[in-house]
């Protein structure tokens, strides 16, 4: 295994791994362990083509979320919606084949059979700071998300946080500053949008919410982020530090395109199927495998 923890195992807070190596994303299932980051050693010649696309406007996806879809129901919306483009009429083949593997290893390591899938292509903004993703509550809560082009994604390691009350209330704070921004903007009220964008913006920088401010990671473009989402029962408590990845989208550059997957249904409805052996895992030397029958990238 060639995963190097990026700070050090801590009691109760969790720790994130780096690696080179597409095995350790199982690492995921580790208590401890609160996200893995795997940065593939050399991407596919179709993400660069992508990346054209994307910053082009040619490849382009609007905000989509599929509640409670199977892996069937995504392909089919994948086939019937993602453009055709690029200057190989095999690109959306390309990041369809990929996203489904994306499925498959989210099935594999949860048993799951029903997913949320969140996608779009965007242009960074300010609408959202630093922030955790969530499941329903029983969920596993495995999920991954991949930034296929543009700026990666910022996170912070869970022992530079000070305490979850904390954070929840710089993201209280910021999403209040948010609403009121929608409001102004819907009252087309400048000077008061002028004013929210730069007290947002003071928030952003003064991040109360860390030991170490300027100590922020981040996940580059390309790279597979297995993480922690939070059982939403628990948003805005005071849980663990170690239980979901606070993380943030960059709010300047150019376009991105990203696809965020988690399992969409309870624990308990998997714990009599989970139908995938442990040699079904992605990266499972077993020839036999199903997931090695797919791409790794
Ligand atoms: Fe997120």
């Amino acid at each position: 295994m060639s995963a190097s923890a990026t700070n050090p195992r801590l009691q109760g807070e969790g720790e994130i791994l780096r690696t080179q190596d597409a095995r350790d994303l199982g690492r995921i299932e580790d208590p401890t362990v609160q996200a893995v980051i795997y940065v593939p050693p050399v991407l596919p010649d179709w993400f660069s083509e992508l990346a054209a696309e994307v910053e082009a406007g040619r490849f382009h996806v609007p905000r989509t979320i599929l509640p409670k879809v199977s892996y069937e129901q995504i392909k089919k919306w994948l086939v019937y919606n993602f453009p055709v483009t690029g200057d190989t009429s095999n690109l959306r083949e390309f990041v369809t084949e990929d996203i489904l593997a994306l499925v498959d290893r989210i099935a594999a390591i949860s048993g799951a059979s029903r997913f949320m899938l969140r996608t779009l292509t965007s242009i960074p903004n300010t609408e959202c700071g630093f922030h955790v993703d969530t499941v329903p509550p029983a969920a596993v809560p495995w999920g991954l998300l991949r930034v296929y082009t543009g700026f990666g994604t910022a996170y912070v390691n869970p022992s530079n946080v000070t305490s979850m009350a904390d954070f929840y209330r710089y993201l209280g704070r910021r999403e209040r500053l948010g609403r009121e921004r929608a409001q102004a903007r819907r009252d087309e009220d400048l000077g008061r949008c002028n004013e929210l964008d730069e007290r947002i913006q003071q928030l952003d920088k003064r991040l109360t919410f860390l030991r170490r401010p300027d100590e922020i990671h981040v996940a580059p473009a390309g790279s597979i982020v297995q993480f922690k989402h939070l059982d939403v029962s628990l948003h805005w408590s005071s849980h663990s530090t170690s239980l979901a990845w606070i993380h943030c989208s960059p709010m300047s550059g150019g376009p991105r395109f990203l696809v965020n997957i988690s399992p969409d249904e309870p624990v308990s409805s998997l714990s009599a199927r989970r139908k995938y052996r442990r040699s079904d895992m992605p990266g499972s030397t077993d020839p036999n495998s199903r997931s090695n029958r797919l791409p790794l990238k």
